[in-house]
């Protein structure tokens, strides 16, 4: 038998409530709160649930069982697990975890600094009657173009020092006493603000007008490859897959674990809870175009749009207690923005430590300034603009391609086979052989790989978001390039101790 890692030293969960509240926390962000109920309305409503559950079921689970059983059996971060595998591909995992803190974690967190300067704002309803105005030209007083860099908002600034204080503070502590403990509050407390706001929203006059439309199916937008692309690319941005995150989380899980059914479990919660909070989201929706008498389509915007222009204007008008519905609000977004936050800093502080033998202390605080300072693009006038040029090449292309070569990667240079016995050893749900193999191995790359394809060439037809091609070729595509080039570069240095030693066998 070789050397057996799980007696190695490394941090553990102390439950496994925990490990799932933590991979809950990273799944439910952001994302699901208004990107995802912004996208079932754009694409066809209650019809946008097929493509959303097929890419799901399809890709997935399949890809959250492959990143928990790999973070399991190598213990070891996304690039210490494919440096198990190949040392050739290891750049592969530092592109993930890279990616995840230099082209979502940036932007992701001055974000969530929006979300808490809203917050103060929402206890006397700052953003006044005209809550766009107030977004766009008092609060972030975005500039002509993604050039015009204009001076740093100070506001924002400071809600992204706290933001870095509290990433740096929750992961500087460790797994168990912090990032364990911080989702063990963070957890209940969002799902307990999100049910209040959602029974709250459906009991406003106008409500099921908001829902019909929020659910009613239009079936013929399936026809359209664009809705396709947006559920895929939702899944993954969703489930936190592909940036090297689960797979940390799942290297602190002990031995004796249930890798199937935690997947299932966290992948579930995460669309349930996407789909439960759009009943909030467009009942207020709904109450509102009943109180000015427009119709609903009318009032719904684009995702960054809806939560800070549509819904502080829905608040103004609420009957009674429009304060605390603003507060809970803004709440819940800076609590679920913060747990998704920290766990991909965590993804690339297990990195930094297995490769290096670094203290955590030294890499979570150097990590944060490295964060902080990087972040400060996105705080000046053009921010919004860089930010959602990231976005999109990240979430577009960048998640995509690291996907695919995780599903290379595994499925036929490692082999699916081998995962797969690892997990039925330890899975009281089996995989099959059929299902799962041939969904890494040949399912999910294949429709990844069209997905990326027809993406360039819709891009190529019409650039993204009406910017300039140099803006999106500068910002966007260097951006990624530059998140692959400095992945190559620290593949290169030398290993502490070399990868090979941490394979175990069950
Ligand atoms: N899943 C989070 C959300 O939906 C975002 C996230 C992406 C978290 C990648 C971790 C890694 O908002």
């Amino acid at each position: 038998m070789a050397k057996d890692v799980f007696t190695q030293h490394r941090p553990q969960w102390k439950t496994h409530i925990g490990f799932l509240l933590a991979a809950i926390g990273s799944a439910v962000g952001l994302g699901n709160i208004w990107r995802f109920p912004y996208l079932c309305y754009k694409n066809g409503g209650g019809a946008f649930l097929v493509p959303y559950f097929i890419a799901l079921l399809v890709v997935g689970i399949p890809l959250m069982i492959l990143e928990i059983g790999l973070g399991h059996k190598m213990r070891g971060s996304a690039p210490a697990s494919i440096a198990v595998i190949s040392r050739k591909w290891e750049w592969a995992g530092w592109w993930q975890v890279i990616l995840g803190m230099f082209g979502i974690l940036l932007y992701y967190s001055v974000v969530i600094s929006w979300c808490l300067n809203y917050f103060f704002f929402a206890f006397n309803g700052q953003w006044g009657s005209d809550p766009n105005t107030f977004f766009f030209k008092q609060f972030l007083m975005v500039s002509e173009g993604p050039f015009e860099i204009g001076d740093l908002r100070t506001p924002i600034l400071l809600g992204l020092m706290l933001v870095w204080f509290f990433n740096w503070l929750i992961v500087f502590v460790g797994v168990q006493k912090g990032l364990e403990r911080a989702n063990k509050i963070f957890m209940p407390l969002l799902m307990v603000l999100t049910a209040l706001i959602v029974f709250w929203g459906i009991s406003l006059p106008g409500a099921s007008e908001g829902i019909k439309l929020y659910l009613k199916p239009q079936f013929n937008r399936l026809s359209d490859i664009r809705v396709w692309m947006d559920a895929f690319s939702q899944i993954f941005f969703s489930l936190s897959l592909g940036f090297g995150v689960i797979l940390a989380y799942a290297s602190y899980l002990p031995k004796k674990s249930q890798i199937v059914r935690d997947a299932v479990i966290i992948s579930f919660v995460n669309c349930l809870f996407s789909v439960f909070a759009g009943f909030g989201v467009f009942s207020v929706l709904g109450y509102m175009a009943h109180n000015t008498g427009q119709p609903i389509s009318e009032v719904v915007t684009e995702s960054i749009g809806l939560a800070f222009v549509v819904y502080p204007k829905a608040i103004s008008m609420l009957p009674a207690f429009s304060r605390e519905f603003g507060l809970m609000f803004f709440a819940i977004l800076v609590i679920a923005g913060l747990s998704s936050g920290i766990s991909i800093l965590e993804g690339i502080t297990s990195a930094i430590i297995d490769k290096f033998h670094y203290s955590r202390k030294v890499v979570v605080s150097a990590l944060s300034i490295i964060g902080f300072l990087g972040g400060i693009i996105f705080t000046t006038r053009a921010g919004i603009l860089w930010l959602d040029i990231v976005d999109h090449f990240v979430t577009n292309y960048g998640i995509i391609i690291a996907a695919i070569l995780e599903c290379i990667i595994i499925g036929w240079i490692f082999k699916a086979k081998k995962l797969r016995d690892h997990i039925n050893h330890f899975s009281s749900w089996n995989l099959n052989k059929c299902w799962w193999d041939i969904s890494v191995k040949v399912i999910a790359p294949v429709i990844l790989g069209g997905l990326l394809i027809s993406t360039i060439l819709e891009e190529i037809a019409r650039p993204y978001g009406g910017y300039t091609r140099l803006a999106l070729l500068v910002i966007g595509r260097d951006w990624i390039v530059l998140t692959v080039f400095m992945a190559i570069l620290v593949s290169a240095s030398a290993w502490k101790v070399e990868p090979k030693h941490r394979i175990i066998e069950h």
